[in-house]
C-alpha cells in the first residue's frame, strides 16, 4: 500500500469528516455518526500554532488516517502535549497508526522538545493500547464512566509517555 503522511490541508476536510463518522472509528474516538464536513472545515481552519495535524493519504487523495498533537497553551505546561490517532477501517492493522504516531512523536521529541505526551483511550481498546505501549506510553490511571458509547457509559485509561530531553 502506497501512502504519504503530510500536514493536513483544507482540502482534506471531507476525508477527515468521513473518518470521524466512520463505523469502526467513531465508536472508539469521540466522534458521532452525525459529524459533518463543515465541522472539519471549521476545525481545520481554526488550528493554531500549538495544533499539529497530519493525514495519511493514498495516491488518489483518499484520507486513510489522521493524527493530531496539541501542545498545552498554558505557559507552565508548554512541555505537555496530547495526541490522537484514527485510521480508516479498511486500512487498520497494517501499520498506518504506528507510522502516524511515530510522526507525532518525532515532532514532539525532536522539534518541540516535549517532556510529556498524553492521551486517553477506551479501557477495552486493546489494539490502541498495544500501539501506545509499543511506542513508550504507560497507563497512569483509569477514569470511570467518562464517556458515552452505544448506550452505556465507558471507562478510559489515561496514558502518558515521559521523555527527558537530551542536552
Ligand atoms: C487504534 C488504531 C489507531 C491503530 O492503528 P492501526 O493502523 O490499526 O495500528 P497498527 O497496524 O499500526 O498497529 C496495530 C498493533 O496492534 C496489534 N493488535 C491488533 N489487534 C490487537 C488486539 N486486539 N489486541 C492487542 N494488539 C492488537 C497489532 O498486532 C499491531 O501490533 P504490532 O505492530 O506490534 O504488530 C486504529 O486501529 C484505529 O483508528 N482504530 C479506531 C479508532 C481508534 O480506536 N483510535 C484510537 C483512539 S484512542
Amino acid at each position: 500500500m502506497n501512502y504519504t503522511i503530510r500536514p493536513t490541508e483544507p482540502g482534506d476536510a471531507a476525508g477527515t469528516a468521513a473518518l470521524r463518522r466512520m463505523p469502526g472509528v467513531f465508536e472508539t474516538t469521540l466522534g458521532l455518526p452525525s459529524c459533518r464536513s463543515a465541522d472539519s472545515v471549521s476545525f481545520l481552519s481554526n488550528l493554531g500554532p500549538n495544533d499539529h495535524h497530519f493525514v495519511a493519504v493514498l495516491e488518489d487523495g483518499t484520507v486513510i488516517g489522521t493524527a493530531s498533537l496539541q501542545v498545552c497553551g498554558n505557559p507552565r505546561m508548554r512541555h505537555v502535549g496530547e495526541v490522537g490517532v484514527m485510521v480508516h477501517t479498511d486500512y487498520q492493522n497494517a501499520g498506518v497508526g504506528t507510522a502516524l504516531l511515530k510522526t507525532l512523536l518525532d515532532l514532539a521529541d525532536n522539534w518541540l522538545m516535549l517532556v510529556r505526551v498524553e492521551l486517553t483511550v477506551f479501557a477495552d481498546n486493546e489494539r490502541a493500547i498495544h500501539l501506545y505501549e509499543k511506542l513508550g506510553f504507560e497507563k497512569e490511571g483509569l477514569k470511570r464512566m467518562t464517556t458515552v458509547r452505544d448506550g452505556k457509559y465507558a471507562d478510559e485509561y489515561m496514558m502518558a509517555r515521559i521523555r527527558t530531553p537530551q542536552i
